[in-house]
């Protein structure tokens, strides 16, 4: 049996989850929804994105996934009961899993703006750490740049720069990319920071936990649907959006090394995608 993994995000940031994914379990099948339609989350009230957060678990949960995989860290901060409560199948997080592993007590967060005044990476980091001094911040311009393709603009590389000041002043020396968007930004953010400052992404703890549940769960993927391809994703995989597929396809070509065949689909229709 093989099961079919799901994750969700707003937009392109679920795709530094899928391939994470992709990279550590080549023969894992999921289905990724992109909520294009609807991003950025980070601006949005609590109410919001716990409501959607249930609308898109429960049509991912219509489309037979056993295995849910947080690829949104705000949904995770804000909805994380909303998900495990529609899901009705066991949920990977992120922010659980990086708190799990951190090894400092100096630790950044760089995040969409409702997922640091959540303040839910603070508490998580702290409750395995409690002396962990932890700075988040919140950065309304990353997701809205990145979604444009725009990495090079003056105006990012200025609220980069900005973003980072708090953490130079607190002296961090780990900082958490508490965004899927924002691996996407890891040599800018690289350049602005010290050197010997470590760069985290969630998504890596969040998969290695993946594994030893998908074999609890039984998963056997068979191994002849398309060998060991680098990225199979039009095999194992099913990209779809709530926005317009060709706009995703064609910004998500430079993070996945190929064009992708994306599907736009209607969360309140019970219709199988893959
Ligand atoms: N990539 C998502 C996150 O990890 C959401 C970004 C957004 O839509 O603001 O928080």
């Amino acid at each position: 049996m093989s099961i079919l993994v799901g994750l969700f995000d707003s937009g392109l940031g679920g795709l530094t989850v899928l391939r994470q994914i992709h990279a550590t379990y080549p023969h894992s099948r999921c289905l990724f929804l992109g909520d294009t339609a609807r991003v950025p989350y980070g601006q949005r009230s609590v109410e919001e994105i716990r409501t959607i957060a249930a609308e898109v678990v429960h049509w991912l949960k219509g489309q037979g996934v056993g295995v849910l995989v947080m690829a949104c860290n705000t949904s995770n901060a804000l909805a994380l009961d909303v998900a495990v409560a529609e899901a009705g199948v066991p949920v990977v997080g992120l922010i659980d899993s990086v708190a799990a592993q951190l090894q400092s007590d100096r630790v950044g967060v760089l995040a969409t703006p409702a997922t640091a005044a959540s303040g839910a990476y603070r508490r998580t980091i702290q409750a395995s750490r409690p002396l962990a001094k932890v700075v988040e911040v919140g950065c309304p311009a990353f997701v809205p740049h990145i979604e444009a393709g725009d990495l090079d603009a003056p105006a990012l590389r200025a609220a980069a720069t900005q973003a980072v000041a708090p953490l130079l002043e607190a002296n961090v020396d780990t900082v958490v990319l508490g965004c899927t968007h924002y691996p996407m930004l890891r040599p800018l953010l690289q350049e602005l920071l010290p050197e010997g400052v470590m760069l985290i992404d969630p998504a890596e703890a969040a998969v290695q936990r993946l594994g030893p549940l998908l074999a609890s769960l039984g998963d056997s993927p068979e191994a002849d649907l398309g060998g060991d391809a680098v990225f199979p994703t039009d095999v194992r995989s099913r990209l779809c959006v709530t926005g317009c597929a060709l706009d995703f396809a064609a910004a998500a070509t430079p993070w996945l090394g190929h064009c992708p065949s994306v599907q736009q689909v209607d969360l309140r229709s019970t219709e199988r995608a893959f």
